[in-house]
């Protein structure tokens, strides 16, 4: 789907991809995922696409799914534009070399858990505010996001909704590093560029070493699937997403 609000280039091999809804923080609606989602399945399918960069434009990374779009166009089934967005992180063949430029929420946190070389810079928060919004947690990260920081930080994370600074990223291991706002696109680009020029049996074989458990990974996809719907079509969502668009404080009885 073409959209302006993705922005899909390839430069030196790289397929890059980048959140471009500034002004709203980079919230992505349904027609931004089918572009994420086409420009993934471009990547795996395209022998001349060894590598996908992604980053946001402006000050955000990404601050999640844009949250009047939970409401007017719930994503409720298998082939909903988030799920195929899901599905192609899930069965991306290339390394997902990511630049995490500011703000990431939800989704734009999930995400990171099924790339590959992820990146910060100093001014990037992370956040998991899904129970605040009375969801569950999706992309697998109710499995992943434990393996990835430990089971204690990621119940904080969930529960809490707390924000995560690059630093304290970096501690945990949700980013291999951290780089200085200026030096983080250009720098994650060029890792991107490298990776990009290097053998490619070699990092496609690696990719797949590194991504064997795709069964269980999608099992559980689907399990919180079947959570996060029946809860989008709560009343205590109705509730959660009237209150931010009021920006007032939710009140859950
Ligand atoms: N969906 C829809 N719109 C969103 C959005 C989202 N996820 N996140 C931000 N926006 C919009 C805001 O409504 C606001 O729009 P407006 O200018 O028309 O009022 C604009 O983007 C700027 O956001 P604002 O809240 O004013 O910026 P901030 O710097 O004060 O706060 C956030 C940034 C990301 C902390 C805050 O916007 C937020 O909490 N967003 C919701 C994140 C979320 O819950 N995502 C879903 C996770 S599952």
């Amino acid at each position: 789907m073409m959209t302006d609000l993705i922005l899909t280039e390839v430069e030196h091999r790289v397929l890059k991809l980048t959140f471009n809804r500034p002004d709203k923080k980079n919230a992505i609606t349904h027609e931004m995922y089918s572009a994420l989602a086409d420009g993934l399945e471009r990547a795996r399918e395209d022998d001349d696409i060894r590598a996908v960069y992604i980053t946001g434009s402006g000050d955000s990374f990404t601050a999640g799914n844009d949250l009047s779009d939970f409401r007017d166009n719930p994503p409720l089934g298998r082939d909903a534009p988030v799920n195929r967005f899901l599905g192609e992180l899930v069965k991306a063949t290339k390394p997902l070399v990511v630049a995490v430029n500011g703000i990431a929420v939800g989704v734009g946190l999930t995400m990171l858990l099924h790339s590959d070389v992820v990146i910060a810079g100093k001014s990037a928060v992370f956040s998991a505010p899904f129970v605040d919004l009375a969801l569950v947690p999706e992309a697998a990260s109710s499995l992943l996001l434990p393996r990835v920081i430990g089971t204690t930080n990621a119940a904080d994370v969930f529960f809490t909704g707390r924000k995560l600074h690059a630093d304290e990223a970096l501690t945990m291991g949700l980013v291999s590093r951290v780089m200085t706002d200026e030096e983080l696109k250009p720098g994650v680009f060029d890792i991107a560029r490298s990776i990009a020029a290097k053998a490619p049996q070699a990092v496609k074989l690696t990719k797949s070493l590194l991504r064997k458990d795709s069964e269980a990974i999608s099992a559980r996809m689907l399990e919180e699937g079947g959570h996060f719907s029946s809860q989008l079509q709560s009343a205590e969502v109705l509730e959660a997403i009237t209150a931010f668009m009021q920006k007032r404080e939710p009140n859950f009885g």
